[in-house]
């Protein structure tokens, strides 16, 4: 995506074998990218979130395996560097599948190959990203599309969709999941509007989701992550496309903290809810997203302090709650399957349920 008309990946190769990436941390108020030289610099990035989202989690950590090959592509370095980068966020299923495709990959190799393999195999993985959301945006325009007409002959100006937290090229190698629908009935001259989740307590939402919106010139409103209930009863939401961490064969969605309030108020309303899906984010080992998808639980300090701009410019840090009041910080929930309206995949778009998966991944259906 573009930023003042430059373009941008998320993550890509510097030309002396390091790695670049944008430093999330710093947004929305500053542009800054961060070189990884180590795999140790990889965990690094993707633990403290300076790259966060669960594709460029992936691809992030792709190219921390690429990192290590280069310093020692023994088997033995590889299998210490899959467990080091593994061990940084335990939700997104799409970190342990790069882990796992370049394992794959780089084990039959002799290990003087290794090395220049590993970068080009995580360069694929990174296209291969980019072809997926861009296809995500197609199938997910022709729902937009549909909605809009509908929308439109009952008289309405404009088409509202909500998202929560960020699944917008900042959470990929470049289009977004549930964000590229957006950016291509944008492009195609239809008028969206979106509801931005500030999506507490890291506010993804309005710091990186309002941010992208707002270098693509998408009209948007960021609001509480409580709105979104009222916004729906007074039918000022036509329809909610979030992305996800992880999604079980059975259509179970694991995303961040609070999608699960917005699917039950989604489905109390009668707004569609669809999530934007990536092959590489379904969990085909999994069928009860509930019981079984590990959700991280991060720093407390993330909800009791928030950093922002002050009025003189300055980036500064705040303490919001009472010395001594502790706090708890669940990373993401599950929204059961029932509640979710269509999965929209790069395949097409489907019921959330085993067969609606099967029916577009029969290669993969038998848990393989
Ligand atoms: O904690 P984060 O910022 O990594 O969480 C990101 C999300 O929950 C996204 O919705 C999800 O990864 C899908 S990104 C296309």
């Amino acid at each position: 995506m573009k930023i003042d008309g430059v373009s941008y990946r998320t993550i890509w190769p510097a030309a002396d074998g390091a790695v670049e990436i944008i430093d999330q941390t710093c947004l929305p108020h500053v542009f800054a990218t961060v070189r990884l030289e180590t795999v140790d610099d990889a965990a690094r990035a993707i633990a403290d979130m300076w790259v966060r989202g669960a594709p460029l989690i992936g691809a992030t950590a792709a190219y921390g395996m690429a990192l290590a090959a280069r310093a020692d592509a023994s088997e033995a370095a590889l299998r210490k560097a899959y467990a080091t980068l593994h061990a940084t966020r335990p939700t997104a299923i799409n970190l342990k599948w790069a882990l796992d495709t370049m394992l794959a990959a780089l084990l039959p190799l002799r290990e003087s190959d290794r090395g220049g393999a590993a970068m080009s195999r995580a360069a694929e993985i990174c296209d291969e990203d980019v072809a997926i959301n861009s296809a995500i945006g197609d199938h997910g325009l022709t729902l937009i599309k549909e909605i809009w007409e509908r929308r439109r002959a009952a008289g309405a100006e404009r088409i509202n969709i909500l998202t929560h937290c960020n699944a917008g090229w900042l959470a990929t190698v470049d289009w977004g999941t549930a964000l590229a629908p957006i950016y291509k009935a944008f492009d195609a001259g239809l008028p969206v509007h979106v509801w931005v989740d500030e999506t507490r307590p890291r506010n993804q939402g309005a710091s990186l989701t309002a941010r992208e919106l707002n270098w693509h010139g998408v009209p948007h409103t960021v609001i509480a992550d409580n709105a979104g209930g009222h916004l729906m009863q007074h039918g000022l939401v036509d329809l909610v496309i979030v992305g996800t961490d992880r999604t079980t064969r059975t259509g179970d969605v694991c995303n961040k903290i609070g999608t699960y309030l917005k699917a039950l108020a989604a489905r109390d309303n009668g707004v569609p809810f669809t999530v934007a899906l990536p092959g590489p984010t379904i969990d085909w080992t999994v069928a009860d997203g509930i019981r079984e998808i590990p959700i991280e639980q991060r720093s407390a300090a993330e909800m009791t302090h928030i950093a922002g701009k002050t009025a003189s410019g300055e980036i500064a840090t705040v303490q919001l709650v009472p010395d001594g009041s502790p706090a708890g910080n669940y990373a993401f929930d599950v929204t059961p399957a029932r509640l979710v309206t269509w999965l929209i995949t790069e395949r097409g778009l489907c019921p959330a349920s085993a067969e609606g998966l099967a029916s577009l991944y029969p290669e993969r259906a038998g848990g393989k």
